[in-house]
Parts: structure tokens; C-alpha cells; sequence
């Protein structure tokens, strides 16, 4: 009997898998699990993908397999899971020929690079450590430049909190080390620097996108309102004033530099932190485009000008 594809190993009969239910198989690098439910035959990876637990020694129910250890459960057919603390199961083709299953051993992405950076949004979108650290151990074993995840997690941090949080600082700090981090160490740190930014960015609100005004101004206007704003913290009249500004290039750098040295010190963390990105060969969209970070609502117009930050900023704007 021919094997139908080199790639394929036997797992043994229809007949066997049909009795016994399921069969573990050797895989090219782990074992592989045959089973059959309800008329089909599916095969996956023997480990559970949250601490390895043997999935043979789980359950099926109305195509579910449900791991024994942590509850973790997967849809059979596909492997996804209804956990997403546990990851999804790697599942491999299987061909029946003659009554003989065949199941491709190997556990290989088309494209492995495309598909950890999928992983990676994956598990920042919804704060999972460990599909966080298997999507940045992918990449690194894809070859994927460590700048090149920087990258990913920095954009998604700016973009899905509206404001610096302290996990892009830590990822910039990390960042600045990777040039001279082993590789062990180096996984260590974009892992970190992910698992930070991902919990920052948890819950909260999104970075909202905001618009130039619709009338070209004059640049002393556009100056002199912004240091209005400015004085005032009022964030968003900043912001569109800044963006009107850059459209026509109408405010002078020097400008900008106040108005973000204005939002208390973090705008200019902000452009420290951009610059060493930048030095490490990560491009980041423009400051302005990313959004800024200024004070809270609640420190507006307070008769003591409100926190520590908050008087940074009332000082700065006095001095102009
Ligand atoms: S090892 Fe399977 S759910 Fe934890």
C-alpha cells in the first residue's frame, strides 16, 4: 500500500481508531494524537498547549476535547479553543485511503513569521502571557528581527491606550538592551516588554483618533492658543491645535517642543523614548499621530493646580 503523500505517516487502521477511539502517534517532534469522533478523524498535538497535560487522557464530548488538568476546552475539528488563557491546539492533516489513516506529522505554518505576528496581536489584544511568550519564541525562531517585534508590540501600546502607559516604558527600556542581550535573555525581554504593554493597554480606552480644525490659521494664533490650552490641560483643544499646526507646518518646532514638553515631562519622555527606538532601527508613526498623553480631567482647574505633574505643566506654560 502506497503512502499517499511522503510527508504522511500511517497511524493505523480505520478499524482500530474506530475501536479504541483515539491513538497516539510519534510526530516529527512530539506525539500527535488520531482521534476518531462521530465519523471523522482528527489529529492533533498530544501536549495540551497550556502546560502540556497528555490530551489523550482528556475527553470528547458533542465534538469538544476538554484537557483534564486545568479544564481547558478545544473545539475537536479545529483545535481553537474556548479558553483563551490555554492557546489553540497545533492540528495536522489526515487523509483516510483505503481504510488507513494517514496524518502529515509535522506541525509547520505556510508562513511562520505571518502567523506568530498574528499570534502576537492575539495575545496582546486580550492580555495572554503565554500566547504572548509563544508568539515572540515564533518569531524569534522564524528569524523575525527582535526591532521588527519591538515594533508590533510599541504600535499596538500607542495605539490601544489612549496615553503613555508605563509598559511602553519598560518595552523602550528593554529595547534599548536587546543590541546586547544572548538570545535567551533577549526573549526574555520582548516578552516582557509585551506582557507589560498588554496589561496597560487592558481595558482601557483606546486611543481616539482626532482631527485638525477645519480653518487654516494664522501660526500666531495657532501659538497663542495653544499655550491657552496648554496652561489649561485641556488635552483634545491641544491636540487638534497641534494637528492644525503640522498640516500647514504652520507652528516652529520649538513650538512643539514646548507644547509637549507642556504635558508635564511625559511628552518628553515620550520623545526620548521615540528617538532610542528610532535609534534601534524602530520607525514609529510621528508623535502627533499616535496620539498625546496629557493630564487627567480631574486635575483641570484645580485652585492648587492639582498634582505634582500637574503644576510641571502650569509652571512651563507661566514661564512661556
Ligand atoms: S494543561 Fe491542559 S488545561 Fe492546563
Amino acid at each position: 500500500m502506497q503512502a499517499p503523500n511522503t510527508e504522511f505517516s500511517r497511524a493505523g487502521s480505520l478499524e482500530e481508531l474506530r475501536a479504541k477511539g483515539r491513538i497516539v502517534m510519534h510526530g516529527h517532534h512530539r506525539p500527535i494524537l488520531v482521534i476518531y469522533d462521530r465519523g471523522r478523524v482528527v489529529a492533533l498535538d498530544n501536549r495540551c498547549p497550556h502546560m502540556g497535560f497528555p490530551l489523550e487522557r482528556g475527553s470528547v464530548e458533542d465534538g469538544i476535547l476538554t484537557c483534564h488538568w486545568h479544564h481547558a476546552r478545544f473545539a475537536l475539528e479545529s483545535g481553537c479553543t474556548f479558553d483563551l488563557w490555554a492557546d489553540d491546539v497545533p492540528v495536522c492533516p489526515v487523509e483516510v485511503r483505503d481504510g488507513e489513516v494517514w496524518v502529515k506529522t509535522e506541525f509547520a505554518h505556510a508562513d511562520p513569521a505571518r502567523h506568530w505576528e498574528q499570534r502576537l496581536a492575539d495575545g496582546l489584544a486580550h492580555d495572554l502571557s503565554l500566547v504572548i511568550a509563544k508568539a515572540v519564541q515564533g518569531q524569534l525562531a522564524a528569524e523575525v528581527p527582535r526591532a521588527d517585534i519591538v515594533r508590533q508590540v510599541a504600535l499596538f501600546g500607542a495605539r490601544n491606550r489612549d496615553g503613555w502607559g508605563v509598559g511602553l516604558t519598560i518595552l523602550t527600556a528593554l529595547a534599548n538592551l536587546l543590541p546586547v542581550l544572548p538570545e535567551e535573555e533577549a526573549y526574555l525581554a520582548l516578552f516582557h516588554g509585551g506582557r507589560h504593554v498588554a496589561a496597560d493597554c487592558d481595558g482601557a480606552a483606546p486611543r481616539r483618533e482626532r482631527a485638525a480644525l477645519g480653518s487654516r490659521l494664522d501660526a500666531a494664533v495657532l501659538k497663542r492658543w495653544l499655550g491657552r490650552w496648554v496652561a489649561v490641560r485641556h488635552r483634545e483643544a491641544a491636540e487638534r491645535t497641534m494637528l492644525t499646526g503640522n498640516r500647514g507646518r504652520a507652528l516652529s518646532s520649538r513650538t512643539r517642543r514646548i507644547a509637549s514638553r507642556g504635558r508635564d515631562g511625559a511628552g518628553v519622555r515620550r520623545q526620548r523614548t521615540l528617538a532610542r527606538l528610532h535609534q534601534q532601527g524602530i520607525r514609529m508613526p510621528r508623535p502627533d499621530r499616535l496620539g498625546a498623553r496629557g493630564g487627567g480631567a480631574a486635575d483641570r482647574g484645580r485652585p492648587d493646580g492639582g498634582s505634582p505633574r500637574c503644576r510641571g505643566i502650569n509652571r512651563l506654560a507661566a514661564a512661556r
